[in-house]
């Protein structure tokens, strides 16, 4: 049996949604796991009890949210000591030739700037939600949508995530353990 944990940033819930299918999956196998919220996480992590380690984080205006870099700077040795992955959610990813790390900037850019660097990578395609975001974001966002033939009717949401691949990608860490 593995015990492995998930940590993620979250802005608007949809990665925290994958994290916890993540453990879903895990958990209805025969492993254990533990969720942290990095933002919210009070206390010491104790990394010893883990065999694998998966940190996930959703791409805000082509970038990640200083928190996630933040934590990489302070845990960067402790996340290397253990098999760990890096799962990167992001809307571009709804084209499957973005979920290809090497097509895919934003987990370029992670890899540059974070202390942390992953061993293995996932690219996962998050969600369009323009009702639950602020008008800015909401025209930002159109923008990039603009850009990449996606939705920008102002009432779209559309879930891309392939909830069926994230159960493989939590299989996939789980096998990670015994590399
Ligand atoms: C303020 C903001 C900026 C975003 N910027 C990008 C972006 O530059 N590229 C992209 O592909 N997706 C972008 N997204 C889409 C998010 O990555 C996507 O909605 C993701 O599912 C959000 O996850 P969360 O609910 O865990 O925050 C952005 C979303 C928001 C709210």
């Amino acid at each position: 049996m593995a015990n492995i944990l998930v940590i993620y940033y979250s802005r608007g819930g949809h990665t925290a949604q994958i994290s916890r299918a993540i453990a879903q999956q895990i958990t209805a196998g025969e492993h254990q796991c533990d969720v942290i919220n990095l933002v919210e996480h009070k206390g010491e992590i104790n990394w010893q009890q883990y065999d694998a380690v998966a940190l996930g984080a959703c791409v805000l205006y082509g970038s990640y949210h200083k928190s996630v870099f933040e934590f990489c700077r302070r845990h960067h040795e402790q996340l290397a000591s253990l098999p760990n992955s890096f799962f990167c959610v992001n809307v571009v990813a709804r084209k499957p030739e973005k979920r290809i790390p090497e097509n895919n900037k934003y987990l370029q850019k992670f890899i540059e700037l974070s202390d942390w660097k992953p061993q293995d990578v996932k690219i996962i395609a998050g969600k369009v939600d323009y009702p639950s975001w602020t008008w800015y974001d909401s025209l930002a966002i159109k923008l990039i949508m603009k850009m990449t033939d996606g939705p920008t009717d102002s009432k779209a949401v559309i879930d891309y995530t392939d909830w069926d691949d994230v159960k493989l990608y939590a299989d996939h860490i789980c096998q990670l353990t015994k590399a």
